[in-house]
């Protein structure tokens, strides 16, 4: 029998609710609201199941404060945490967010033990960490959204500079959903020709400078919290791939031992993503100037982790 796939959302702030949003836009199947606040996850889903006759989503939509109701899920995404403020950097977060995150992914594998689980909360590679940890889940059924959402962005600027489609442009970056990030032009291209045969190197440079912090201009803009149309889109992209085993090829934080060399985190590779979760890490050779880029976020993202080690630990 073919089921009604369940997503559960852990945090129903803007990014929560925006994920519940494009998710019941796509009809993906059942979507359970969930937030530590008395009646916020419930007004949410109502509103939004209310939208469903309008927009002719057909989903059941919940909001809860009990862990019990997310009980059978597919997919669980974790959105749970503080958001930055002018002035953070998504490190800030780390002290705060590893005890809200770690507790969110316990008590959700619990009730959900064959879940995927994709973590949006930041900062975003050390928190996919502290929830794999907690969850006690195989690393290939945990993973975080980051490269979709940075991919995304770098295309908008790239359509924005040619004055082109965002649907011709394909591109990869790699490495830690940080300042660092590294994005790869060598993997850029519009309608297949090469991103560098279009635009000169310093304007690209400018675009991945703009990509890099393109976190950070939105914080700033907004002044009360972060980015959510995007970042909710960009994960329920990856959840989309999971329930409908799309075997889609997307930049995810994933775990990678050998692979990369990198040596058991989870950082933003290639990745196919399908029923089973990350079903295959995809190595592509690096240039030289290139792997030392990805050298350098893969180092910032063991300090973080480390960090978020100690904090979980006690130690
Ligand atoms: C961003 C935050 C959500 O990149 O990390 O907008």
């Amino acid at each position: 029998m073919i089921q009604r796939a369940k997503i559960s959302i852990i945090g129903s702030g803007n990014v929560g609710a925006t994920c519940a949003h494009w998710a019941a836009a796509a009809e993906l199947g059942d979507i359970v609201l969930l937030d530590i606040v008395e009646g916020m996850p419930q007004g949410k889903a109502l509103d939004l199941r209310q939208a469903g006759p309008v927009e002719r989503f057909d989903c059941n939509l919940i909001g809860t404060n009990d862990y019990a109701d997310t009980a059978g899920s597919d997919v669980i995404i974790i959105t749970s945490g503080l958001a930055r403020k002018p002035g953070m950097s998504r490190d800030d977060l780390l002290a705060r967010n590893v005890e809200i995150v770690a507790g969110a992914a316990a008590q959700a594998a619990r009730h959900s033990p064959e879940a995927v689980i994709i973590v949006v909360s930041n900062p975003l590679d050390a928190m996919v960490y502290a929830a794999w940890k907690a969850s006690g889940f195989p690393p290939h059924r945990v993973m975080g959204q980051a490269g979709v959402l940075d991919t995304a962005r770098y295309r908008t600027f790239i359509a924005m500079e040619l004055n082109c489609s965002v649907e011709d442009i394909t591109a990869l970056l790699l490495g830690g959903h940080g300042d660092d990030m590294v994005p790869l032009p060598s993997c850029t291209s519009v309608a297949g020709i090469p991103v560098t045969h279009l635009i000169p190197p310093d304007r690209l440079a400018a675009i991945i400078e703009r990509t890099r912090k393109g976190g950070g201009e939105i914080v700033g803009l907004l002044k009360t919290g972060s980015a959510y149309y995007a970042p909710a889109a960009a994960t329920v992209q990856m959840a989309e791939a999971v329930i409908r085993d799309k075997k889609r090829i997307l930049p995810v934080a994933a775990y990678c031992d050998r692979e990369y060399g990198i040596g058991g985190l989870f950082v933003g590779v290639p990745a196919v993503l399908g029923a089973r979760g990350v079903e295959k890490v995809l190595e592509i050779p690096l240039s030289a100037e290139e792997q030392a880029a990805f050298r350098v976020s893969i180092d910032h993202v063991r300090e973080l982790v480390e960090a978020a080690e100690k904090l979980m630990t006690g130690r």
